[in-house]
């Protein structure tokens, strides 16, 4: 064991920093391939075991992750989406084409009934992507007065006559997505007039507080955050509220290669293993930056961070629709999503909410369904969710690393182990993923402020970097007992297996 390096971590238990909001472990849903239809929707008449049309399979999987949040219904296909058209009776409701996404026609036999119904399955708050790119000031205030109003006011009465009595509660609501890009191609002074213009008529309805995300940057463009948060008169001095919105969001996907060929979800180099991890790892650079162009306008951090869109974008997966974006989802997709999250825990001072793209069969997905059987298959990067509950709204914690180790990746130094932790009441988490492809790590875990009572630790890993799950074999890679971990001097002493992602729960005094 005389060459396995160390890594020490120190965490003062004792000094808790904000809280890491559970809505950083939010959900998208897109009406892109076979997310909504297969992935949520089978229709009522499906054999596939369902309620409402709902497929109960995902439901389940889902609610064992306790998803927060869901954003729907894109994505591109949210400035192209005419609510109305997905309201009424089923038969009757118009078609329209998917020109993003396979250009194949759309029934629009999942609409907003049936959305708010899977929310209300799922027990996840609804956010709701309005269309500011093809769409009309009216046509939106008209969406939420439907979605939200109790009164006899126009919109309710006709959300009854449509069978549903009680308005629902959508919390979420975003002022349009890649405004930049497939939301209009506009300008950011353009877009920062249009999101004020849209937030003003998107009305909190009887005590429906809506917290509205304005379409923010694509990665780096820290020029777009600067103009939106320039949108605001004087947030330094305002103690109720910010508005016309209340948080700006951000778009960031990692892949190997440039859009032509990004890369292969299972057939990667070694190489290619350390380029996805490094390009998931500038999430904390641009959080960073970010971050500090919000501070300079929002010192006290009122606006929040939403990153409504993360996750790896591959090749989709040979023989399948290009438009459907359908991507196998290994190990090292699971050990992306520990990156961000790691870094979403550090940034809880503004980051108030992520959105992984996208739920269920589409780019880095916590759930495959099987076309033909029907099976679903839950991915190591559901995994990381599941093995990450513990951070949901708990208090986060600094780690301090030293000796991770690096490997130089595009001209850049990428750390080796990458960690987070929260504590809450007398229970603490601590994240540790070991990013290494072949050399195992020791880590001593340098606990300081608290006394620790007892451990617990699970491991994800596999022998294959590209160890994956399939309908055949659905538990190549899931989480399992872990005793490599031992009491030492300065706390715990623990053994990180080469590519793997280690949790560790501990008991408080
Ligand atoms: O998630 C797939 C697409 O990626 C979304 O529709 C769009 O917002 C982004 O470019």
């Amino acid at each position: 064991m005389t060459d396995v390096p160390t890594t020490t971590a120190v965490i003062n238990l004792d000094l808790p920093g904000p809280t890491i909001s559970r809505h950083v472990y939010g959900h998208f849903a897109e009406h892109l391939g076979r997310c909504i239809y297969g992935g949520f929707w089978v229709g009522e008449d499906s054999d596939v075991p369902n309620e409402r049309g709902l497929r109960s399979d995902v439901v389940a999987a889902l609610r064992e992750l306790a998803i927060p949040n869901l954003r729907w219904p894109g994505g591109c296909f949210a400035d192209d989406y005419h609510w109305r058209d997905g309201i009424g009776p089923r038969e009757q409701r118009p078609r329209m084409v998917n020109s993003h996404w396979g250009d194949v026609v759309e029934d629009n036999a999942f609409g907003t009934h049936e959305f708010m119904d899977l929310c209300e399955l799922l027990g996840a708050d609804a956010y709701v992507s309005a269309n500011i790119g093809s769409g009309s000031v009216r046509e939106m205030s008209d969406w939420i007065e439907y979605l939200t109003r109790a009164d006899d006011a126009p919109m309710a009465a006709e959300r009854r006559a449509n069978g549903r009595d009680e308005p629902w509660k959508v919390p979420f609501w975003g002022l349009g997505n890649e405004a930049w890009g497939c939301g209009g191609n506009l300008r950011v002074e353009q877009f920062a007039s249009l999101a004020r213009q849209y937030a003003t008529y998107t009305r909190d309805h009887g005590d429906n507080r809506v917290y509205r995300i304005a379409a923010g940057a694509n990665a780096d463009d820290y020029a777009w955050t600067e103009t939106l948060m320039r949108s605001f008169d004087d947030l330094a001095a305002d103690e109720a509220p910010a508005g016309p919105f209340q948080a700006v969001s951000l778009h960031y996907y990692t892949m190997t290669g440039p859009w032509s060929d990004k890369g292969d979800a299972t057939s990667f180099s070694a190489d290619e293993w350390y380029v996805a991890l490094a390009r998931a790892a500038r999430m904390e650079d641009l959080l960073q930056r970010h971050g500090t162009v919000m501070d300079r306008y929002d010192p006290l951090r009122k606006v929040g961070l939403v990153v409504d869109e993360w996750g790896t974008w591959w090749n989709v997966e040979p023989g399948t629709n290009p438009g459907f974006l359908y991507q196998q989802n290994t190990l090292r997709d699971a050990l992306v999503a520990t990156t961000h999250f790691d870094a979403f825990h550090r940034h809880a001072g503004r980051v108030v909410m992520a959105n992984i793209a996208q739920t269920v069969n589409v780019l880095q997905a916590v759930l495959l369904t099987d076309p033909d059987s029907g099976a679903l298959v839950r991915t190591p990067t559901f995994h990381v969710f599941e093995m990450n509950r513990g951070h949901h709204d708990a208090a986060s914690l600094d780690v301090h690393l030293r000796d991770v180790g690096s490997r130089e990746v595009d001209g850049r130094e990428l750390p080796l182990v990458s960690a987070s932790a929260s504590v809450r009441d007398d229970e603490a988490l601590v994240s540790l993923s070991n990013l290494d492809a072949d050399r195992a790590r020791t880590l001593v875990l340098d606990l300081r402020g608290r006394r620790v009572v007892g451990f617990a630790a699970r491991v994800l890993t596999a022998p294959a970097l590209n160890a994956h799950n399939t309908p055949d074999e659905p538990a190549a890679v899931a989480p399992a007992a872990h005793d490599g971990v031992r009491e030492h001097e300065r706390g715990l002493e623990v053994d990180l297996p080469p590519h793997s992602y280690v949790t560790l729960t501990l008991t408080l005094a």
